[in-house]
């Protein structure tokens, strides 16, 4: 697998690393692709609402480290408007590309970073908490990367169906009988679909 300099370099001197004394918020996500994890700690001016410190603390491989490092340094002095607005293609371009079965690596960073603006904005009366639907369950598909290509598969028009209904969440995805990833998004829609405690069962049809 090949790694644009940038992202040895981010992986060998890993920027914003550590856990910050009295964050005002902190964040882990797991990536159920691979079981590695982020955590993302923040201090958040209350007033201007601008991301003054952040720090990262990853358990995972060198494309976690290096998307949590450039993340942070993306983050770093932004609006935490502007912070959410960052996507995990623009991380991926800013390391000058990942490989794309190492996508989800960003998709992780990006989405802890997310998680902790989220539940900032939640704990100061800034946003409400979204409520459960399938529009919910469209939005985490968005974050299952098929590795061939390394986009999402919402993007890729390989959902065909989503449905919920008390408790159980049925997705129809479209994969060819032959591609060697068919399995893997299966369990990683699976995986990515457990984490909500609204879903009981999870039926995928490939
Ligand atoms: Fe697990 Fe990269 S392989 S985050």
């Amino acid at each position: 697998m090949k790694y644009s300099q940038k992202v040895l370099d981010h992986f060998m001197n890993p920027h914003n690393i550590g856990k910050l004394e009295n964050p005002d918020i902190s964040a882990t996500e797991g990536s159920p692709a691979c079981g590695d994890q982020v955590s993302i700690d923040l201090k958040i001016n209350p007033k201007t609402l601008v991301i003054e410190d952040i720090g990262f603390q990853s358990y995972g491989c060198a494309s976690n480290i290096a998307t949590a490092s450039i993340i942070t340094d993306m983050a770093k002095g932004k609006t935490l408007e502007d912070a959410k607005q960052v996507t995990w293609k623009e991380a991926a371009e800013e390391l000058d590309g990942l490989p794309p079965a190492k996508m989800h690596c960003s998709v992780l960073a990006v989405d802890t970073l997310r998680k902790a603006i989220k539940e900032y904005e939640i704990s100061h009366g800034l946003a409400k908490a979204e409520a459960f639907s399938k529009l919910t369950i469209v939005k985490e598909l968005k974050q299952v990367i098929y590795p061939k290509v390394g986009e999402d598969i919402v993007s890729l028009k390989m959902v065909k169906y989503v449905g919920f209904k008390e408790g159980v969440a049925t997705v129809d995805v479209d994969v060819p009988s032959f591609d060697q990833y068919r399995e893997n998004i299966a369990e990683e829609i699976r995986e990515h679909l457990k984490q909500f405690p609204e879903i009981t069962k999870v039926i995928v049809t490939l």
